[in-house]
């Protein structure tokens, strides 16, 4: 593996999962590994568990982590090709990208979509501007339209818990939409679809309003229903989150709170562990009683951050070793 910016660049999911419940049960059992090596983890958008779960993660591998939070202390980088730069933005990225790969060694990267061009939102024209001018390998902290260290971690999660309860046969997962005050990215839904589905070992089913459709590219395999009540029954896991719409880009058209997810709902599941990616928005979203109820596993979840990160970054340093 080289960059890791979707489920197209792990040949075995599996083994990915085996190696980040590896790394759970032995932190540093690689603490060399990335020894003499400095990782750069660039935001240009808020984060709290991809920025301290990505930072440990190095640190456990053994390589010096440098956090640089472009949107409050850097300079405004332009992306657009042949810009003219007498707006806001101080320099190119074709300038910046490259002095990070001097710098680095590994470059993690969080952008989101601009949720107004969806052409180039669904291009990831940001992130692929830094793996083409940067020269070292490149990870997603969450892009424009994909969060595949999240969707791993979801991954590892749901494989611990069947892990514990034996449970042999292919679990019910449904995601399903929620009810949300601002228009959101699509990246978390679209990219644990593409994850599951690659995945194949779930009956998977998503969940959401008619207006609510997302790009199939990343959905075809799963089953698509506009009923709640009709998904979450007898489902394993419920994977609650919000995005806007797809199709008229960026929107909110329905945000009916009956979406809201609520005990009385989960009564419909086979006793379904509750997941979500944070932060949440509470009664709104999901209700207290489901966040803090015990088959809650929002905090496992957001804790496996750190083992997804370094089965990742293991992959890269070792690919960069031969
Ligand atoms: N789930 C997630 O990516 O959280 P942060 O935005 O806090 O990093």
């Amino acid at each position: 593996m080289r960059n890791f910016i979707s489920v197209h660049d792990v040949n075995n999911i599996d083994a990915m999962v085996k190696k980040a419940l590896m790394y759970k049960a032995s932190p540093f059992a690689d603490k060399t590994l990335g020894a003499n090596k400095r990782i750069g983890l660039v935001f240009l958008n808020p984060s709290m568990r991809t920025r301290i779960s990505t930072q440990i993660a190095a640190q456990n591998l053994g390589m010096e982590p440098i956090v640089f939070n472009v949107d409050k202390e850097g300079w405004a980088i332009e992306f657009e090709e042949e810009a003219i730069m007498s707006g806001n933005t101080v320099e190119h990225v074709k300038d910046a990208a490259p002095i990070m790969g001097k710098y680095f060694d590994i470059l993690c990267i969080r952008t989101f979509p601009s949720l107004k061009n969806k052409e180039d939102d669904y291009s990831e024209l940001y992130i692929n501007q830094f793996i083409k001018y940067a020269g070292i390998p490149v990870v997603s902290l969450e892009s424009a339209t994909l969060h595949p260290l999240q969707s791993l971690t979801d991954i590892i999660t749901i494989q611990e818990i069947l892990n514990l309860s034996h449970q042999t046969s292919n679990p019910k997962i449904v995601i399903t939409w929620a009810p949300h005050i601002k228009p959101l990215p699509q990246c978390v839904a679209n990219s644990f679809a593409q994850w599951v589905n690659k995945w194949g070992k779930a009956d998977f089913v998503i969940c959401h309003p008619q207006e609510y459709e997302l790009d199939d590219q990343f959905t075809n395999g799963a089953t698509i229903t506009h009923q709640q009540d009709e998904a979450l029954m007898n489902a394993d896991f419920v994977y609650v989150k919000n995005w806007s719409t797809y199709t008229d880009y960026g929107k909110i058209y329905c945000n009916d709170p009956e979406w809201m997810l609520t005990n009385e709902k989960m009564r419909l599941t086979n006793n379904a562990k509750l997941m979500h990616c944070l932060p949440v928005r509470r009664n709104v979203e999901l209700s207290d009683e489901v966040l803090d109820s015990p088959n809650c596993i929002v905090t496992q979840q957001a804790g496996n951050r750190v083992w997804a990160a370094q089965a990742v970054l293991s992959e890269i340093l070792q690919n960069h070793k031969q």
